[in-house]
C-alpha cells in the first residue's frame, strides 16, 4: 500500500496497484492503482464535487441528457450499484424509471435515501450491500448502472459476471469509468475495460466524455468514459420500441434552412434541420407543426407538409430510432426565426447541392437523399463513429428500394 497518491475527485485515498485485474490483461495496467477509500468518511462532502451532487443545473442537466441516452426509451427497473448518494439514482427516478439502489457504505445509503424521499413520484429503494453480490436475492434488472464504482473493487472481472448475471433478456450495463491523474494514474483505462466485457456482452458502445466540460462542471483532461453494453435478447421477449424525430426540410429555391445546435447536450456546434421528438400520442405531422413552431417560430398548416422521407438511424449512443423528413416551402407559415437561442445559436440558408461538411451526420445524409429523390434510408452508426459528418468517413446511408 503507498499513501499520498493523487485524489480522484478529491478523495482522500490510500492507493494500492490493482494485482488481480493486471495479472492475465497482459498491459500496463499495473501503472494503474487500485484505491481504498473510508467512504463513510467521505459521505458528508461528497455530493461538493459538481459531478457528484449534481447542485449546478448545468452539470445536472448534462448528466439528465447522458441518462436519457444511455437507459431505454420505455420504463425499466434499475440497479445503481454503488449509487453512493444516489444523484444517478435520482436521475433515472426523475425519468421514470424504477430504481434499486446498493452502497456498501451505510452513511452513503442514508444520504441516498434523504436525497430520493425528496422525489415523491418515486418507486426506489436504496439496501446496504456489496456491490460485487448486491442483494436482490432472484431479483432481475433491465440495466444495470455503475459509476465509479468498478475502479474501488478488488474483483472486477468477477463483479462484472456478477452484474452481467443480474440483467433480464436484452437489458444493458451502463458503467462510467475513467483513469484520475497522470503521475500515479487510479481508474479504469477504457480499453481494459473492454478486454473485460467482450467475452461476455454482445454489443459494447462507448462515449469519451473528458472533452464536455458541462459534465464536470471544468474543463478536464484524463480519460473518462462510459460503456454501454448490451446483451442479445431473444427473439418474441419483449416488443421493440423506438424514439421517433422529426425533420424539416425548408426549402427557398435551391437553399434549405439550417439550425447550428448550442448548449444541448448533443452535437453542439453542428448544423441540422429544425427538429425534434414526437410526444407520447401525437402524430409525425402534428409533432412536425409543434416543432417548427417552438425553434423557427413558423404557424404551419398540415397542407405545408409533404413527407419527403423515412429514415431509421442508430446514433452514436446505440439507440435506433425513426425519423420522418418533411419538406415545406419557404413563405409557408411566415419568416423563420430562432425562437430557441439556449439550444441553437443561428439559423441560416445554405444551398441544398453544396451542404456544409459541419452538420450532424444523419441529418445531412437525411438532406442528401432527400436531394437524390430518395424516399427510405438506413443511417446507422458504428460504435466509435462521431456524431459529426466526416467527408473522409465511411458511409452509414443505405438506400431502401432502390429502383
Ligand atoms: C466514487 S463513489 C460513486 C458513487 C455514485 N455511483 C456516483 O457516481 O455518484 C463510489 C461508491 O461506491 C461505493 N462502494 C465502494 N465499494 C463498494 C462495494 N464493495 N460495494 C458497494 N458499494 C461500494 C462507495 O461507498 C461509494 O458510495
Amino acid at each position: 500500500m503507498r499513501e499520498g497518491a493523487p485524489s480522484a475527485a478529491g478523495l482522500s485515498v490510500a492507493a494500492v496497484t490493482i494485482g488481480d485485474m493486471s495479472s492475465d490483461l497482459n498491459s500496463d495496467q499495473d501503472d494503474i492503482e487500485h484505491v481504498g477509500v473510508d467512504w463513510d468518511a467521505e459521505a458528508a462532502t461528497f455530493d461538493d464535487d459538481p459531478d457528484h451532487g449534481l447542485r449546478d443545473p448545468a452539470v445536472r442537466d448534462a448528466w439528465a441528457r447522458r441518462m436519457k441516452e444511455w437507459l431505454p426509451s420505455r420504463r425499466s427497473h434499475i440497479l445503481d450499484v454503488g449509487c453512493g448518494t444516489g444523484s444517478l439514482s435520482l436521475l433515472a427516478a426523475e425519468q421514470g424509471h424504477r430504481v434499486t439502489g446498493v452502497d456498501l457504505s451505510p452513511r452513503m445509503a442514508e444520504l441516498a435515501r434523504a436525497k430520493l424521499a425528496q422525489f415523491a413520484g418515486g418507486d426506489v429503494e436504496i439496501l446496504v450491500g456489496d456491490a460485487a453480490a448486491p442483494p436482490v436475492g432472484d431479483r432481475r434488472f433491465d440495466v444495470v448502472l455503475v459509476r465509479h464504482v468498478l475502479w474501488t473493487l478488488p474483483d472486477p472481472k468477477a463483479a462484472l459476471r456478477r452484474w452481467c448475471a443480474l440483467l433480464r433478456p436484452g437489458g444493458r450495463l451502463v458503467l462510467v469509468e475513467g483513469v484520475w491523474g497522470e503521475t500515479s494514474p487510479v481508474g479504469i483505462p477504457v480499453r481494459h475495460l473492454v478486454e473485460m466485457l467482450t467475452p461476455l456482452a454482445a454489443r459494447l458502445h462507448t462515449e469519451h466524455l473528458s472533452g464536455d466540460a458541462r459534465l464536470w462542471g471544468r474543463e478536464v483532461h484524463d480519460e473518462r468514459y462510459a460503456m454501454v453494453a448490451t446483451f442479445p435478447e431473444p427473439r418474441a421477449a419483449a416488443r421493440h420500441t423506438e424514439v421517433v424525430d422529426v425533420h424539416l426540410i425548408l426549402r427557398r429555391g435551391d437553399e434549405v434552412l439550417l439550425a447550428r445546435r448550442a448548449g444541448t447536450g448533443y452535437g453542439d456546434g453542428l448544423l441540422n434541420g429544425p427538429s425534434g421528438h414526437v410526444e407520447d400520442g401525437e402524430d409525425v405531422r402534428a409533432a412536425m407543426i409543434r416543432e417548427a413552431r417552438e425553434e423557427i417560430g413558423l404557424d404551419l398548416a398540415p397542407d405545408d407538409l409533404r413527407v419527403a422521407l423515412v429514415m431509421q438511424h442508430r446514433g452514436p449512443g446505440g439507440q435506433p430510432r425513426i425519423g420522418w423528413f418533411f419538406e415545406a416551402e419557404y413563405g409557408a407559415g411566415g419568416e423563420p426565426v430562432n425562437r430557441e437561442p439556449d439550444k441553437c445559436s443561428g439559423i441560416g440558408w445554405h444551398r441544398l447541392s453544396e451542404l456544409p461538411d459541419d452538420m450532424v451526420a444523419y441529418c445531412r445524409a437525411g438532406f442528401e437523399a432527400y436531394r437524390a429523390g430518395q424516399r427510405f434510408v438506413l443511417h446507422w452508426h458504428e460504435d466509435g463513429d462521431a456524431i459529426a459528418y466526416d467527408p473522409g468517413g465511411p458511409v452509414r446511408a443505405r438506400v431502401l428500394n432502390e429502383a
